[in-house]
Order: structure tokens, then sequence, then C-alpha cells
């Protein structure tokens, strides 16, 4: 069957939205025309102690960047997200819980979150917690995690959420790095019925610190009620700490620049970068994004299905529905368990009006034909968002036809943990769809294209895709490495935000994300350096080199394709392989586990001055040996026939 490759706006959509074309193409044009006067007017849909006088003062030239947004504005982010509502919505549900089991649930109201949020804070100020401490978050999706967000903005603590699937080494190498005096963290986690031991890995986490232990408390939810060990002087239930807490804590009043949070992010060398979010802007920003690009109106119910350990969740879980007064599915499991019918049985239970996942999610039921949607009334839906990598126009088909009956919008929502919120999506009630295309720029941002030289390409153009000017939600540093930050962002083209995406634009100012530029891999949406997986497999006793390329994945996009030299004297054998696997693993995280690992007794393909052609390891991961262009810099081609003879990617 072939599929249309515009749809118009519908006119439901267009009767329902807060921004119809001719709205946006205004408003566009005033927010890169006149920014100061468009973001100021933007600032005040958040509650500010100190109203801002200033607007914008950022620099994108190198050795001078500065991203400063309303910054001699004070306000609190937990206040915005809570306290403001409650006059109106304190018995408003802000999360339906769905346990990762079908039929545990609970639900929080604003005013239940407000009073968890005041107990924590509270019960984290009489461990000493105070306002620029920093405060590594390790739970998994229960409403516990909402909370700990929250009350660490509330008391002004920056907190670094690390995501549960991740192992005990790559925890503590984010306590450290940014000095966390406190972890929480739950017993275990619970996804698709398979449990994550999430104590154990911190104390395993900690253990292994020694002497560079920061920590000084670790809280403990209690969530699947399994045994833990308790260290006692550093371990503290959270349901004991929190009990004898007053529900009131006066929330601290936060310059808009101080810091709301780090969340790590892996780049194209191995140590991961912190990438800091401060307050005012950010939480413009994401309140704004949420209402524009989801469309939302009072009364409905959004469900974005990431998970608060990534950027998604922090912007659009948290703090961007919680700041415009949303109500929430929260959902602890995975789409596919105990069916493939799950995504759509939480869409029916709870009447969802918006829904927001990702691309890896769609191929996965995709795969099952209709039977992921088959029994579920999914006529509630309104609109669908997609994040986290390109869409094919195949998954996005498949989602617009049989998830919203082809009634609903897709918006297909391309940004960063680096940009706080999305740059670059459509409006439901504006936007005509091409499925693939990204299409324009959100509010403020001015994207462009341009050449390996830096050189701006014009009209229908393919490039590296850069944005040039700020956005409050913009990133302002990596924690601790200012310089590593401008050298990362804005030394490849000078006075522009570098994104490492490549992308393609269209005879209608559409962008086409066409995937990562750099070493950087987006396995199932989830974002991995090369670098990290590499300097893992070295670290183990039988390789001596080892190079990570992505190849071309049905389901997760991109798969892991691991080219490992073994080490004199070993002899490489399924067990090995699986070893090495399973090495990954555990060191990293099962996101990382290499799909196919080929061994290289012969060596890598090297330049003369001995660097890895990860263009021809690239080339012969995705089956496109036929295609290696010139190999003749290298020291020795003979290695590449051996890699092309013995290649796993098999067509
Ligand atoms: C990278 C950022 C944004 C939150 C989740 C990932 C890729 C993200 C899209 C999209 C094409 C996309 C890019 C980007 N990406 N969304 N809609 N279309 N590519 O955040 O882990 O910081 O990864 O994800 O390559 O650079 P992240």
């Amino acid at each position: 069957m072939s599929h249309p490759s515009l749809y118009p706006v519908s006119a439901k959509a267009k009767t329902r939205t807060h921004i119809t074309d001719d709205v946006y193409q205004e408003m566009y044009r005033q927010s890169v025309e006149q920014p100061e006067a468009f973001w100021a007017e933007q600032g005040k849909r958040l509650d500010w102690i100190t109203p801002f006088n200033k607007v914008k003062d950022t620099s994108f030239e190198l050795g001078n960047v500065k991203v400063n947004w309303f910054s001699d504005g004070t306000l609190n982010a937990s206040y915005n997200c809570l306290d403001r509502h409650l006059a109106k919505r304190a018995s408003q549900v802000a999360f339906y819980w769905e346990g990762d089991e079908p039929g545990v649930q609970k639900t929080v109201t604003y005013q239940q979150l407000y009073d968890q949020v005041c107990q924590l804070a509270n019960g984290m100020k009489s461990l000493g917690i105070k306002k620029g401490d920093r405060v590594t978050i390790y739970l998994p999706m229960i409403p516990e995690a909402a909370v700990a967000l929250l009350a660490c903005a509330r008391i002004g603590a920056v907190h670094s959420v690390v995501f549960a699937g991740f192992s005990p080494d790559a925890l503590g190498s984010r306590i450290v790095d940014c000095d966390s005096k406190l972890v929480i963290t739950s017993d275990q986690a619970l996804r698709g019925n398979r449990a994550t031991h999430l104590k154990d890995n911190t104390d395993a986490a900690l253990g292994h610190l020694g002497e560079s232990n920061p920590v000084q408390n670790v809280i403990v939810v209690k969530h699947v009620g399994k045994n833990i060990d308790f260290h006692n002087g550093r371990d503290i239930w959270y349901h004991e700490l929190v009990a004898s807490q007053s529900k009131t804590c006066e929330p601290e009043p936060m310059n808009a620049e101080d810091p709301l949070f780090i969340l790590y992010t892996s780049g194209s060398t191995g140590k991961p970068k912190g990438v800091l979010h401060t307050t005012g802007g950010y939480l413009v920003y994401a309140a704004m994004t949420h209402q524009y690009v989801f469309d939302y109106h009072d009364g409905d119910i959004y469900w974005c299905a990431a998970d608060v350990g990534w950027v998604t969740g922090h912007s659009y879980i948290i703090y961007g529905p919680l700041a415009n007064g949303a109500s929430s599915v929260m959902f602890e499991g995975v789409p596919t368990y105990p069916s493939v019918k799950r995504i759509a049985q939480i869409v029916d239970k709870y009447q969802v009006n918006i829904l927001y996942t990702a691309p890896t999610a769609i191929r996965a039921l995709m795969a099952h034909g209709d039977a992921p949607v088959e029994g579920a009334d999914l006529s509630s839906l309104k609109i669908l968002g997609s994040v986290g990598e390109p869409i094919n126009p195949e998954a996005w088909n498949w989602y617009y036809e049989k998830v919203g009956s082809s009634q609903c919008p897709i918006v297909d929502t391309w940004w960063q943990t680096e940009t706080g919120g999305i740059l670059i999506t459509p409006l439901p009630g504006a936007t005509a769809l091409k499925p693939g295309s990204a299409t324009r720029p959100f509010f403020g941002i001015k994207p462009a294209i341009v050449d390996n030289e830096g050189n701006q390409r014009d009209g229908v153009a393919e490039g590296n895709l850069v944005i040039l000017d700020s956005w409050p939600g913009q990133m302002r540093t990596l924690y601790g490495d200012h310089d590593r930050f401008e050298q990362t962002y804005f030394s490849t083209y000078a006075g522009m935000y570098f994104t490492g995406d490549g992308a393609r634009r269209d005879e209608d100012g559409y962008y086409w994300l066409t995937g990562r530029v750099d070493d950087v891999l987006n396995i199932s949406g989830h974002r991995l350096g090369t670098a990290e997986i590499e300097s893992c497999l070295v670290a183990h006793d039988a390789v001596a080199e080892a190079a990570v390329v992505g190849y071309p994945h049905d389901i997760k996009g991109q798969g892991i394709y691991v080219y490992v030299t073994p080490r004199v004297g070993v002899e490489p054998s399924d067990e090995l392989t699986k070893a090495i696997r399973a090495w990954v693993r555990e060191e990293i995280s099962p996101i990382a586990t290499p799909d196919l690992v080929q061994w290289a007794p012969a060596g890598l393909p090297k330049t003369r001055s001995g660097k890895i052609m990860r263009r021809i390891l690239r080339k012969i991961a995705a089956n496109e040996h036929d295609q290696l262009g010139d190999i003749s810099t290298l020291a020795d081609p003979s290695v590449v026939d051996i890699l092309v003879n013995n290649r796993l990617n098999r067509k």
C-alpha cells in the first residue's frame, strides 16, 4: 500500500489548537527578530519571586561562550510545579502511576505531591543537604522519583539522575564527577518482571570508590520489598526519614541561572559529559514546548512513556507537564510486558489523549502486526509524539494508522540532552506533516546547515546541523569543565552551536535528521559513545584493541558492531564472545551490550599514521563492503579482505 508523503493539518487539530499556521509564522518571526521582547513575554508563564529585568545575555563566540537568561530574576522550580497550582488543582491528579505488573497502580494528586516533596525536602535538610549540594538519584519509574527531583529543586540542591539501567561503575563515576553527598535509590527496580538490584548496585558503586567516595547518606525507597544490606549510619529508609517531617517547606529562592540539574550523556570521547541546566530559562522552555508541541489543554491526560533517567523524562514527565498543571501517566514497565498490548491497554485504561514515545518502541510493536492494538479503545488519543531518533516512514505510518486511527497528528520532535527541550518539531494545529521529517524550528530556534568548512548552505541543502543563536533551555556548561563545553559545541564551526547531527532541508524548509556525524551511537534512542564502549572492551583481559561502530538494526535503529583484536596467545571462541558481551553489559549497561562481535586476529584497518579507519569498519558492519571507497591510504590493505570475509552482518 502506498502512503501519502504529505499530511495537511486536520480540521480537528486546527480548531483545538493553541497555534495555527498563521500564528506560528507570526510568532516565529517575532521570536527570531525580537528575541528579547518575545522571551520577556514567555518568561511570564512562570511565577517569579523577583521578576527579571534582563532577558538575554548570550554569546557563541569561542573563548567567551555564555548562555544567560532572565539572569536577575529569582524563582523556585518546585514552587512553579506545585504550590502555585494548589488553589485550583489540589485534588487534581498529577500522576496516574501504572506499575510494572498490571493492576499495580496509584494516583498522586497535586496536594499529595506537594506534601511528599516538602517532607522529603525537610528530610534532606535534616541530613545537612543545602542549596548547591549535588544529589544523585538512582530510582525506577515510581512516584518517589518525581518527589526526589522536586524536593531537590525545592531546597536548591542540584540533582543528577542516573538511569536505573546503569551499572555500579557507571553510577560511581557519575557520583564522583559531581561530588554527590547523597544518593536516593530503592531496594530494587522492576521492568518486564525483571529485577535490577539498585541498592546492591549502589553499595557496589560506593564500595569501589573507596577513599574518593563523597557520599555521606543513602536514602532507600522500599519499593519491591526485598531484603537489602543496610549500612548503619549511612543508609536511611525513605519512609522512616519522611514520616516525622512537616508538610511545609519554604521553597529556596534561586537565581534564574542557579543550577537545577546535571544529567550525564555520552559524547565522542570516553568520559560521560555532565550537562548542566539552570532554573529559569530551562523551566520557561520546558513548560512552553510542552504546551505548544503537544497542544496541551487543561484536562488532557498526557503520557510520556520515557524514563526519568533521560532528559525526556526531566523535561516532559516532570518539569514541563507539572509547570503546566498537567495530569500525566507515569509507567514503570516496558511496552512488551506482560504482552505487546500493554501500551494500548494503558491508553485505554486512563483514556490518554497525548502519547509520547520512541521509534524503537513503535518498531518493536509493529513487528507483531495488529496484535498490539487489538481489543483496546484508543479513541481518546488526539496527538502522538516521537522522540530519540529519526522515525522511519514505515514506523510513522503504523503509528499513524494503527495507534492514531489516521486521526492524530504525529509530532516528530528533534532535540538533545543539551538543548533542554524540543527544538525542531511540527506543531499539531499548524504544521503539515511529512513522515520522517521533524519539520520546522520551534519559536526562537535558528537552525542552519553548514558544510564541513562551516559555510552556511541556503535553500535545499544537506550537511551538518548547527543552531545560530541561543534559546532559554540551552545547556549552560559541562559540570566542572567549561573548556570542554566550549570545545565540544562551539569550536567546530565558529560562532555556532554544533549539534553533532547531520540534516537535510527540503524545498519547504523542512528538516530531515540524518543521524549523528560524530562517534556517537543511537541505540534504541539511547545515546552511547563508541569511545566509551571501546575503553570498556580494552579493559578486558582478552582484548588488545577494539573498534565499535553502529550498523542499521530493524528494531533498535542502530545496533552495536564490535571489532576486537585478541591479545597475543588468546584464542577467540564462542565462550569468549559471550564473555565479552557480558563484560560490557556489566561494566556499562544492558543497553550497551554488543550485538555483533567480530574477532580481528589480523588487526584493524589503520592509516599509516595509526588511525583506525572507521569509515571502512562502518561499511563492513552495514554489509556494504562493495562500497569501501578509497583504501589506498591504509597501512595494510589485506586486513580489510580478512574482515570482509569474516563479516557477521550478512543479508
Ligand atoms: C540525539 C540526542 C531528545 C531526547 C532523547 C535523546 C537523536 C533525538 C530525534 C528525532 C532524529 C533524533 C539525535 C540527537 N534524536 N530525537 N526526532 N529525529 N534524531 O536525547 O540522548 O541527548 O540524544 O538523539 O541524534 O542528537 P539524547
